[in-house]
């Protein structure tokens, strides 16, 4: 129930197509169902015309009497030959009405299926953009890209693709079962003895198949992760000889998944033929009965033969109503894989009672601020003030927190202890956007797009020539820019890998200035830096940090000798404080870091 819940959730916005179909449908059926009810009177003029009324059933003497009567009639005036040609001309137009009518009713359809999809990929993405850090570290990125394109094709080609069988069938069988019930409603009552066993035994395989499918999905998933980390991991996979080490991995969940998917198919196939046996189970059964009621004389034979014809018509809906119900369920598994990620949890959002933030022009504070990523305190107690225009530089050794702190400045996460206010605001009762339109960061690892280096540099903001090449400048990037072939235009690769590290570096920094930030966030990297593209870089911060508010995160310790406030942190808390001067002028901390660099 829940689940046909979810499906209709994604219909909402298709109501008009949805009702268009269903009428579409109607017709479809009523014009079906005439063409093969036309064979009665056919069989009529073929075999019975010299009988008469006389053979007019017991109970049917309405509707079939007067056709009856009105062939005998037409008979007459026109003879037999033409009345047949008369007859299969009739059926050639219904079966045109009816055809076109189909058609119609699968273009309202394809409206739905490609536009179901579409809607549930932007919304994907749209919920990816929004999701807090938290959900990337915890789940695999190779899964989430499974999601948003084996599952969402699996719910085009099931569930919307099964949706065609879903609407159109039950209006046939119900149509059609109406006609039977009117034809002869003992034989119907003897077909309908089935319908709870065929009922039972698919709802069965239905529901191992949904998990079955589930479980599969899930497997894909590992499988596209696995892919996705080795691309990123090639350079270390093949220096250290890793490629079986990896092939035994990947194998492994490759053998999985094959078995898993091997389960589905053999219960995914068993409806047809299942659903067949069962129907011919059902027409002999029919035969017998009904064969028996002619006998005595309560049915014509063409009747019977009519009857039947009828009742093979449901036979095809049924086989594609248990078809789809196969599918449906098999697609709900993806379905709920889609959901798990739009309806994942958003930890960082704007309160309802959140502000904007007009313009940072005081001071940033955090007071007793701690955090935990999970039980363990990445940080605690944390208390100090950036004066608008001043730098404050965070040290310590590796681990000590200083990039959570940066993070939380942010608000890529927020505090699990205290508070960061901003010109006295606290920045959980501030909108996002507004207070991200502020700032301006250097992520640890430089992080660059598959574009071209201009685009990379003005990302989000207008483009300004001027303002382009300052940044540039600045960010000592000038040089190796114009070096380049098609200068600002060149393309540099997947994560800018054509670039040197260095040069990654700079860039990134480069595209920190052109947004001219109020406040700049620096985590600097410098591993994978020789010495002179690290002079460079240093170079190229150094420069950022005049006269702007900053907090940034040194490893050279001469990059922020002039900051105006060193932070000394030390498992997660402030030891030491002050400027370089004062700081290095006592045992502590911040001097043996300093001595170990100049060692
Ligand atoms: N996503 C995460 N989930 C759980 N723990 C994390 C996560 N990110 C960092 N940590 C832990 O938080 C602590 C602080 O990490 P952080 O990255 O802030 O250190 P750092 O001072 O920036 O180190 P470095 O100088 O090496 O960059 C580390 O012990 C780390 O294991
Ligand atoms: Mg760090």
């Amino acid at each position: 129930m829940k689940s046909f819940r979810a499906i209709f959730s994604l219909l909402r916005n298709y109501k008009s197509s949805l009702i268009w179909n269903f009428f579409f449908n109607v017709l479809n059926a009523i014009f079906s169902l005439f063409t093969f009810l036309s064979v009665v009177p056919f069989l009529y003029v073929l075999f019975d015309v010299n009988q008469g009324s006389s053979a007019v059933p017991k109970g049917a003497s309405g509707i079939w009497g007067a056709i009856q009567l009105e062939l005998d009639e037409l008979i007459l005036t026109i003879g037999k030959g033409e009345v047949l040609l008369l007859m299969c001309v009739f059926i050639v137009v219904l079966a045109l009405m009816k055809n076109t009518v189909n058609y119609i009713s699968l273009l309202s359809i394809a409206r739905i299926r490609t536009g179901v999809s579409r809607d549930l990929r932007r919304d994907m993405y749209a919920k990816v953009l929004r999701l807090p850090l938290t959900f990337f570290s915890n789940e695999k990125k190779g899964d989430l890209i499974s999601r948003m394109t084996n599952d969402l094709n699996e719910i085009e080609f099931s569930v919307i693709g099964a949706l065609e069988a879903l609407l159109k069938s039950p209006v046939m069988i119900l149509i059609s079962i109406a006609t039977l019930l009117y034809m002869s409603w003992e034989l119907t009552l003897f077909a309908f003895v089935f319908l709870p066993i065929s009922g039972y035994l698919i709802s069965r395989i239905a529901k191992s198949l949904k998990n079955a499918a589930k479980r599969s999905k899930n497997n894909l998933g590992e499988l596209i992760a696995l892919l996705d980390e080795s691309l990123t991991g090639m350079r270390v996979i093949k220096v250290f000889n890793a490629e079986p080490h990896f092939q035994a991995k990947f194998d492994e969940t490759n053998q999985g998944y094959s078995k898993l998917m091997h389960k589905l198919y053999k219960r995914e196939y068993l409806a047809s033929p299942m659903s067949e046996f069962i129907s011919l189970l059902v027409i002999s059964v029919l035969l017998y009965v009904g064969g028996t009621i002619v006998f005595g004389g309560e049915l014509s034979g063409e009747m019977l033969i009519g009857y039947l014809v009828v009742f093979s018509q449901i036979i095809q809906p049924a086989k594609q109503f248990s078809d789809a119900i196969f599918k449906v369920n098999k697609g709900m598994a993806s379905l709920e894989r889609i959901r798990e990620v739009l309806f994942a949890e958003e930890t960082v959002t704007d309160s309802e009672v959140a502000l904007s933030l007009k313009h940072f022009n005081e001071k940033i504070s955090f007071e007793n601020v701690g955090f935990k990523y999970e039980e363990q305190n990445v940080l605690s107690n944390i208390n100090f003030e950036i004066m608008k225009g001043q730098t404050v530089a965070l040290v310590g050794s590796s681990g000590s927190g200083k990039t959570t702190l940066a993070m939380l400045l942010a608000r890529f996460y927020n505090p699990t202890e205290g508070e960061i206010r901003v010109d006295g605001q606290s920045l959980s009762l501030t909108t996002i956007y507004s207070w991200r339109h502020e700032l301006g960061m250097v992520t640890q690892d430089a992080l660059l797009f598959n574009d071209s280096i201009k685009n990379n540099i003005i990302l989000n903001e207008p483009f300004n020539e001027e303002q382009l090449h300052l940044a540039a400048t600045i960010s000592n990037s000038m040089e190796f820019i114009l070096e380049l072939e098609h200068g600002f235009e060149t393309n540099i690769g997947d994560g800018g890998m054509r670039l040197s590290g260095g040069q990654r570096q700079r860039l990134s920094i480069a595209r920190a200035i052109y947004k001219n930030p109020s406040v700049l966030i620096l985590d600097e990297a410098t591993s994978a830096l020789d010495t002179q593209s690290e002079k460079y870089v240093q170079d190229a911060i150094a420069k950022t940090m005049e006269n702007r508010t900053a907090l940034v995160i040194a490893h050279r310790l001469s990059t922020i000798q002039q900051a105006d406030l060193i932070l000394v942190l030390k498992d997660g808390e402030i030891v030491q404080r002050g400027n370089h001067k004062a700081l290095i002028s006592q045992e502590g901390l911040y001097k043996t870091l300093v001595e170990m660099q100049e060692l």
